[in-house]
């Protein structure tokens, strides 16, 4: 099996520009979490939590998910640490095959860009969601500045919209919150949020 960077990265990777940039993050995902506190959420590629560990006040509970064992590591101790009752952790790939879950709201913050088949995976996410949830996707926009084999560079919002149509979502609605300097492989960048209904 190829080494999965994030592995090495998850100890470190709480940087404060990470810190930063999460924070903005949480602030957009608020928006959509009005009146959740009886919904679950699974925040999907989770990393160390630095986003949905700031969302358990908002929701019935959180689970996260992260395919790196050592992101999940940390982001346990973190659970531990600050005493989370509605928090817990699972290491997983769904990409090779969701489990049983079901879940109100799955939220994917910088994760789909390092995801290489989009459409499987917003496919298994639908399927988790319960009748009438959301998919909230956090990610960047198309940036032709940037090229690696290992990573999509950013999305076109009509194409994703496509996608989460063809995977069965009813609507999507997609907007540009944020630019900033150096954020995406030291490029400057802007981000979207995507709220897709079941
Ligand atoms: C850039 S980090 C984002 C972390 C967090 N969502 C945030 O916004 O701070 C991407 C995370 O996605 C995880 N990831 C990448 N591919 C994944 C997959 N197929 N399934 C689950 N997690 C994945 C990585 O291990 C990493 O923790």
């Amino acid at each position: 099996m190829e080494p999965n960077v994030f592995e090495e990265m998850a100890k470190r990777y709480d940087t404060e520009e990470r810190v930063k940039l999460a924070n903005i993050v949480v602030e957009e995902v608020k928006k959509e979490l009005q009146d959740s506190t009886s919904k679950t959420l699974i925040d999907y590629g989770s990393g160390t939590g630095l986003v949905s560990l700031e969302l358990t006040d908002m929701v019935k509970s959180v689970l996260l998910v992260d395919s790196s064992e050592q992101m999940v590591e940390v982001a346990k101790s973190k659970i531990t640490q600050r005493g989370f009752m509605n928090a817990d952790v699972l290491y997983s790939n769904f990409t090779q095959g969701a489990p049983n879950l079901k879940a109100d709201i799955v939220l994917m913050s910088l994760v789909l860009l390092h995801i290489p088949d989009t459409e499987s995976i917003l496919q298994e996410l639908f399927t988790i969601l319960n009748d009438g949830g959301e998919l909230i996707i956090v990610d960047f926009d198309k940036n032709e500045n940037i090229s690696h084999p290992k990573v999509h560079n950013g999305f076109v919002h009509e194409e994703l919209k496509d996608q989460l149509s063809e995977a069965g979502f009813r609507s999507t609605e997609v907007r540009t919150f944020h630019h900033g300097h150096q954020i995406f492989m030291k490029q400057d960048a802007s981000m979207f949020i995507a709220s897709s209904s079941k």
